[in-house]
């Protein structure tokens, strides 16, 4: 489809009032940091004892094990608790900033549907929807359009926490209250059923770097596993370096059973030097498969994986996050939000042999502008009542394509069944590219 055709159908779109934004930190990076010594003292932390008991009876745990403590704990797991996101919360992210995000997601989805043409069954998948924020804008843009609308049959949330579950069922109940739309939720991807007879329209915004990691650093032996060990000074009062919960990082003497099985799950990590780290998700491995293996099939279907990373791997990107800062990754666990960068070639290794292929990824200031940023940008303007709400829309929308902040920070990767036979727009080669965006 070309971009033409694009901003036609954008024009039939969507009348509504703005949301405003909250002027808050996202994930990708801090506003500011904040050293050990200035969070205040853990007291008590119920996780972090937990943790230590785990790792005195059976030795250092896996890196995605403390992770897997920390943000999916049923009771002290970090999205367990109340609302994390906006200005109160600990980050913000894309769709809470400006509804122009999850609009032209929704674009991308109808123009994808109506190239396939326009299958009458129609679901839509995502992994993490937070607030359900995202997949509230996607369903108001996409009942403008008669077509999909009754297409639409269900909405399959992949999400594990309970608080969360509530507060996105409040969202998008509301929304589907009058459409004959089933709306359910799994803990897991492979709890989503195959639907050989549906079209799958998927999104996974800031998902995978919520993934847990495991490290590894290449040594003269050969790979080394990067693991969380209880602090042999802490709790002495003698030592000033000790983390607040007690734990720290330490390097497995031996080969263990993920440092022989994980680095060499890509070909790209055999050829790092001696001294490199790599961060390896093996659950963004097996989920993004899993979608490859769902969209595949049958009527088959698209997608997109927004996040913050590169096209390559890292080694040193694990961090959390505390009231808008970087804070320790061992200050208080369950009470910071733990992250990643997303390796998204890796994310498209996992693809191989899935009858789908990987589009991109390009950035997200690349993604919005070809898909019509700017003309919805004077729409939701011109309609403002006030000229500081004018004013808001613009600085949001500003905020989503800033090639120094999210704009070129966050990379979008699409996924579309079959094989690619010729480029999808926007997904198109650097060269083309430039010749359209001007971010
Ligand atoms: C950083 S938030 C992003 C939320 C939303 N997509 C947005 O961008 O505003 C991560 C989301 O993934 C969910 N999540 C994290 N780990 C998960 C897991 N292992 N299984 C299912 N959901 C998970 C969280 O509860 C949350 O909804």
């Amino acid at each position: 489809m070309s971009r033409t055709a694009f901003r036609s159908t954008l024009d039939r779109a969507i009348r509504r009032s703005s949301r405003g934004i909250a002027p808050s930190a996202c994930r990708y990076q801090s506003t500011s940091t904040s050293s050990s010594s200035s969070v205040p003292a853990v007291k008590d932390n119920e996780l972090a004892k937990v943790i230590r008991d785990t790792i005195r009876a059976t030795g250092p745990i896996p890196l995605s094990r403390y992770m897997q403590f920390c943000l999916s704990h049923p009771i002290h797991g970090y999205y367990q608790k109340s609302d994390v996101f906006g200005e109160k919360g600990d980050f913000i992210t894309s769709p809470e900033i400006s509804q122009i995000f999850g609009e032209l997601v929704a674009i991308w989805f109808l123009t994808r549907w109506m190239e396939v043409d326009s299958p009458t069954r129609v679901r839509i998948v995502e992994l993490g929807p937070g607030r359900g924020t995202l997949m509230d804008d996607i369903l108001r843009t996409l009942f403008n359009f008669p077509g999909i609308t009754s297409a639409i049959k269900s909405i399959h949330l992949v999400e594990n926490s309970e608080y969360l579950r509530k507060v996105q069922n409040d969202k998008i109940s509301r929304r589907i209250e009058d459409k004959e739309v089933e709306l359910s939720w799994n803990t897991g991807i492979n709890e989503i059923p195959e639907a050989d007879d549906t079209y799958t329209l998927f999104v996974a915004h800031e998902f995978f770097d919520a993934m847990p990691i495991n490290t590894f650093e290449k040594t003269d032996m050969g790979w080394r596993e990067v693991q969380v060990d209880n602090d042999p000074m802490h709790g002495n009062g003698l030592s000033t370096q000790t983390s607040k919960s007690g734990l720290r990082l330490s390097i497995s003497p031996s080969p263990t059973a993920l440092s022989t099985v994980l680095p060499a799950s890509s070909p790209r990590f055999a050829k790092l030097s001696t001294g490199s780290r790599i961060e390896v998700s093996q659950d963004s491995f097996k989920i993004m498969r899993r979608i490859g293996e769902l969209l595949g099939k049958g009527k088959g279907g698209c997608g997109v994986v927004v996040d913050y990373g590169g096209d390559r791997s890292y080694g040193q990107s694990f961090r959390a996050f505390k009231g808008h800062k970087i804070v320790d990754v061992f200050d208080d666990p369950g009470n910071a939000d733990l992250t990643a960068n997303v390796d998204f070639a890796y994310l498209r290794e996992s693809l191989a042999g899935t009858g789908t292929s990987a589009l991109g990824p390009i950035s997200q200031a690349s993604f919005l502008l070809s898909l019509g940023l700017q003309p919805r940008l004077r729409k939701l303007i011109d309609s403002a009542s006030t000229e500081e709400r004018k004013e808001d829309i613009r600085k949001s929308a500003q905020r989503l394509i800033d090639p120094l902040g999210m704009g070129g920070q966050y990379q979008v990767m699409g996924i579309s069944s079959g094989e690619m036979t010729e480029e999808i727009y926007p997904f198109i080669s650097p060269k083309k590219e430039s010749k359209v965006l001007k971010p």
